[in-house]
């Protein structure tokens, strides 16, 4: 996730900014940068790489002048990182510099409107957009400018702009993406997050969308769209620095698990314009997908399980064969893999070596590839054939969730649009389809509310030695990623098994008390999934069901029952997983397990 800070006081601007950006520097980023009011204008010194480049650039900050000034890291989502792509950007005339945390969903139209203007860009990144937006609006007030500016763009952003007309002062904005304003004595500031200015004030205000707020060394100002000005109640921090990188939350893992909402938005909506999916550049065409004889999905881990749900949902949307494997066994099994068959790779890191290797296996036996990553720039990435990034942001826990959700839905988005391109849907189910997409960050979003239900199990279950997860079909998949969230963190054995399997023999290791997890979401096979689970009882078996509200007999799948929303049965993957999640989380968090760092774990495999 993108960092910003901002400056304006007596001191000399650049150390604090640099001091402010490295207390960010958890958030994950791949380049840094700054804009400092110098005595010849505006001073931009930007590179790509960690800060400790900016600061051998600056000197530590002190070869830069000026006490006004705006920072930032970037978390690459639209351009590879480079200095070129880095924050600050600036206008055509240099007069205004911009950095900003978010995605403008609607930076292509606006870029092309631009460019037809004759406004030449220099960068591939959306927020290069504003910078040249603001200069083509700007009319010598900023706060008009600044409301002109957010009435165009769509999307999450908080900004910091700086304006060579205004020496003394900055203006800041945010929507959908965090900003506070620090309140000193004598200097103000914004930063993301506390944690960046919290050695200088612990005064703050929490700004609301689309509140605009002009900071000057004697006052800070907050207007809303109207241009009328906002009474804020400053606020007092009393978290310390590590609680605060944080977010307040105890865990990375948990503030990861609630981002999902924001994650699953800023990966599908990009993509969805006037009702249509648009790939990203991903040149698919309709004789190519109909031309396919075999799809594999090749990843590790949770990523491989985001596979396995690949499997179904585009067997059944596209009528393509595919294989979802892991990594590791692929490219040891010379594959049968053709210049016909398509290869895609899910990686969140985009270093993995096993999925790494495995692509550069297909890649020799001449099948194209599609990258799933969520690191721009990363070895995955830049070896795919083409890419298509998860905007989840950095995911710090090892345990992933965010990265999977997201994975998750741009396996959807991508076997939607397969299958109109290849003609196995029709205009009407593809819109249906693509509506219910769109649906996910709400409905995830309403399961995170009814998290203290499965807080409660947790507290029932957390002293298990052995917990089984059982489902059919896509149900099936996704007990593999609630069995490994379990595993990786709580440190309890736990097995996942195809419900109508369990017979075949594993069904003796159930005995009194065995805690099963019975994924019942499908309304086709419930029934099928009830026997199952009647069969785990008589054994002596407790359930925890997973089913749909709406289902009549939902009681049936469980002696407890979580109750899940409806969605379009392909995309209720997305909805199960989010109690698996919070349950291995609660039941290791009860255990008093290192959560975001469990043992022999590393949340980058770059080792075979
Ligand atoms: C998932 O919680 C684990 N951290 C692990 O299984 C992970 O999914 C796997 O190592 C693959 O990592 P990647 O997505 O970065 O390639």
């Amino acid at each position: 996730m993108c960092g910003i800070i901002g400056y304006v006081g007596s001191k000399q601007a650049a150390p604090i900014l640099l001091e402010g950006l490295s207390k960010l520097e958890y958030r994950g980023y791949d380049s840094a940068g700054i804009a400092v009011f110098s005595d010849d204008g505006i001073t931009v010194k930007k590179s790509r790489g960690r800060l400790s480049v900016l600061s051998e650039m600056t000197d530590s900050g002190t070869n830069v002048s000026g006490t006004v000034g705006i920072g930032h890291t970037r978390w690459a989502t639209h351009g590879e990182p480079s200095d070129v792509n880095s924050h600050p950007h600036l206008s055509s005339s240099g007069r205004f510099a911009v950095v900003h945390n978010g995605i403008i969903e609607n930076y292509i139209p606006l870029k092309k409107k631009l460019m037809d203007k004759g406004i030449e860009f220099v960068s591939e990144t959306d927020t290069e957009v504003v910078a040249h937006l603001f200069e083509y609006y700007y009319n010598g007030d900023v706060i008009d400018t600044m409301i002109k500016v957010i009435e165009r763009v769509e999307g999450s952003y908080a900004l910091g702009i700086l304006s060579l007309d205004q020496p003394n002062e900055f203006i800041a904005v945010r929507k959908a993406s965090p900003m506070i304003v620090g309140l000193g004595e004598g200097e103000n500031f914004i930063a993301s997050d506390v944690t960046a200015i919290l050695n200088h004030t612990r005064n703050i205000y929490y700004l609301e969308d689309d509140e605009i707020v002009v900071l000057r060394a004697d006052g800070v100002k907050v207007y809303n769209v109207d241009r009328e000005e906002v009474k804020k109640e400053p606020f007092q921090v009393s978290w310390d620095v590590s609680a605060a990188e944080k977010g307040g939350y105890e865990h990375f893992m948990m503030k990861e698990i609630e981002e999902q909402p924001k994650a699953l938005a800023e990966t599908i909506n990009p993509r969805i314009q006037d009702g249509k999916i648009v790939l990203d550049d991903i040149s698919l065409t309709a004789d190519y997908v109909k031309g396919i004889n075999k799809i594999y999905i090749i990843a590790c881990g949770s990523a491989y399980h985001v596979g396995v749900v690949g499997k179904y949902v585009i067997e059944k949307l596209c009528r393509i064969p595919v294989e979802a494997i892991v990594a590791s066994e692929f490219r040891y099994s010379d594959p049968l893999i053709t210049d016909k068959d398509l290869a895609i790779i899910i990686s969140q890191s985009g270093e993995t070596a096993d999925t790494l290797a495995a692509l550069k296996e297909a890649k020799s036996k001449g099948a194209r590839t599609i990258g799933i990553v969520n690191v721009v720039g990363s070895a995955i990435a830049n070896a795919s054939d083409d890419v298509l990034y998860t905007w989840a942001g950095p995911e710090i826990a090892v345990a992933t969730t965010k990265a999977y959700s997201t994975q998750l839905s741009v396996i959807y988005l991508l076997s939607v649009y397969m299958a109109k391109l290849a003609g196995r849907i029709d205009d009407a189910e593809y819109t249906k389809l693509v509506e219910e997409i769109k649906r996910l960050p709400e409905l995830v979003s309403g399961i995170l509310e009814k998290k203290e239900q499965v807080q409660y199990l947790a507290s029932k279950f957390f002293n298990c030695h052995s917990i089984f997860f059982i489902g059919r079909n896509l149900d099936y998949a996704v007990s593999l990623e609630g069995s490994l969230k379990l595993k990786e963190i709580s440190y309890i054995h736990s097995e996942a098994y195809a419900a109508g399997e369990l017979k075949h023999g594993t069904i003796s290791l159930i005995e009194n008390g065995t805690l099963v997890v019975a994924l019942a979401t499908g309304d086709a096979l419930f029934d099928k999934t009830v026997s199952n689970i009647k069969e785990v009882k008589a054994r002596g078996a407790v359930v925890l069901g997973l089913a749909k509200a709406d289902e009549p007999h939902r009681q049936d799948s469980g002696d407890y029952v979580i109750e899940l929303p409806r969605v379009n049965e392909l995309f209720m993957p997305s909805l199960a997983v989010i109690p698996l999640q919070l349950f291995g989380y609660y039941v290791a968090s009860l255990k008093g397990c290192d959560i975001d760092k469990p043992r022999n774990l590393a949340k980058s495999v770059t080792v075979e």
